[in-house]
């Protein structure tokens, strides 16, 4: 009984102990786990500058310590995930991770991170259970859930009075949980999902679905894909012609950071996302001017969820003096800031995601210009969430 005791009292020091020791005035270690190579190599890029940005802008530093960047390629990689992330903490020792893109990575991170007490922050992928049924103190999200978009979309859908929908994606938990966001509010609003279709991600082989979807001829067709895979589908779509004859609508990734790769393909299509390109706020004025100079490119959603994750880490380090074993002050200090963001403010909600407007948005001239608000202040359920 007593052996029993100590081994879980052992256990949960080390559960909860610091992976090493912070002299003070350490550098703090930043590891970085994106995708560097295949379909969403451009989103972690972007990733990588607006969280570069920021730390830039506080001098080079965040809770007064100076920062070191680790960096792993995670090539959205679900099977090499756990591996990954196991390296940056045990063997690079590092403070805080930052990643990534891919839901089906974001949890594996999600659950290492929980299980060894890493802070880290999810600057995109949108896995409803990272701030669901996997949410712990130590992990926040700067992005989304799957959720979000999704349902935002279905609520101006359903409003535009189409009916009969058919929804296309990726065959993996964003895929997935987009659509559901999707029809939980396009049924609310009376519409009704005929067929889901899917292909295995990150595959492009969209011919035969799209020959499918000309033949169920629904009012319109909702989706989700994002980076390299989204461009293609946009002009696989105006090629096999659809465009114009069945109205295509998507969450905001469809068109975000795509545009010029899609050209006049993607000229009027609708989506909803808690960024736009036209915002034209001093925020988001100030934030695309210096991003633009420092990278001569353009931001996107994916920069501005990059820039944000090292903003409320900076929140929560400032709070504690830049001491990443203190957990608690770190959540409390999050959880009530109002983060600045070039998107318009946010907060965090209980669950560590933020809670946000989507705007609507329509491709105008290759911009993303928001032609108004899908959903105020959307908040996601955390369903599942215990903390
Ligand atoms: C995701 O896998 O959660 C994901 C990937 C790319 C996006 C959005 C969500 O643009």
């Amino acid at each position: 009984m007593k052996t029993t005791l100590l081994a879980v009292a052992a256990a949960a020091t080390l559960a909860f102990a610091p992976a090493h020791a912070q002299a003070p005035g350490s550098k703090l270690k930043v590891g970085l786990m994106l995708p560097a190579t295949g379909t969403f190599a451009a989103l972690g890029n972007a990733i990588e500058n607006g969280f570069k940005l920021y730390v830039t802008e506080q001098g080079g530093k965040l809770g007064g310590r100076d920062i070191e960047y680790v960096k792993v390629d995670d090539e959205s990689d679900p099977a090499k995930a756990t591996d990954n992330v196991n390296k940056l903490i045990k063997r690079d020792n590092v403070d805080v991770i930052v990643g990534t893109v891919h839901s089906g990575v974001a949890m594996a991170m999600a659950k290492v991170a929980k299980d060894t007490g890493t802070l880290l922050m999810v600057p995109n992928a949108g896995a409803d259970a990272v701030t669901g049924p996997m949410c712990a103190q130590n992990i926040f999200r700067s992005s989304f859930t799957n959720y979000q978009p999704g349902y935002a979309m279905g609520e101006v859908v359903a409003k535009k009075g189409h009916k009969n929908v058919v929804t296309i994606t990726w065959k993996y938990a964003a895929g997935d949980e987009s659509v559901k966001g999707f029809k939980e509010a396009f049924e609310k609003g009376g519409g009704k999902v005929l067929k889901d279709l899917s292909l295995p991600f990150p595959g492009v082989e969209f011919q035969a679905l799209l020959t499918e979807i000309a033949s169920l001829k629904p009012d319109a067709v909702y989706t989700f894909f994002a980076g390299g895979g989204a461009v293609k589908f946009v002009k696989d779509y105006a090629a096999a012609g659809l465009k114009g004859k069945i109205p295509l609508y998507g969450a905001g990734f469809l068109t975000d950071g795509t545009l010029e790769a899609q050209g006049a393909d993607a000229e009027g299509l609708f989506t909803a996302l808690h960024y736009a390109d036209s915002l034209n706020t001093p925020r988001d004025n100030a934030f695309r001017l210096a991003y633009a100079k420092t990278y001569k490119l353009q931001p996107d959603v994916y920069a501005v969820q990059g820039y944000d994750a090292a903003q409320m880490l900076a929140v929560g380090l400032n709070a504690v003096k830049g001491d990443t074993t203190k957990k608690a002050e770190i959540a409390a200090a999050i959880r009530k800031a109002k983060i600045d963001s070039p998107r318009g403010a946010f907060t965090v909600s209980a669950n560590h995601n933020p809670v946000q407007d989507f705007y609507l948005r329509q491709v105008v001239k290759g911009e993303n210009k928001s032609v108004g608000i899908a959903s105020k202040a959307l908040v996601d359920p955390g369903r599942g969430c215990k903390m």
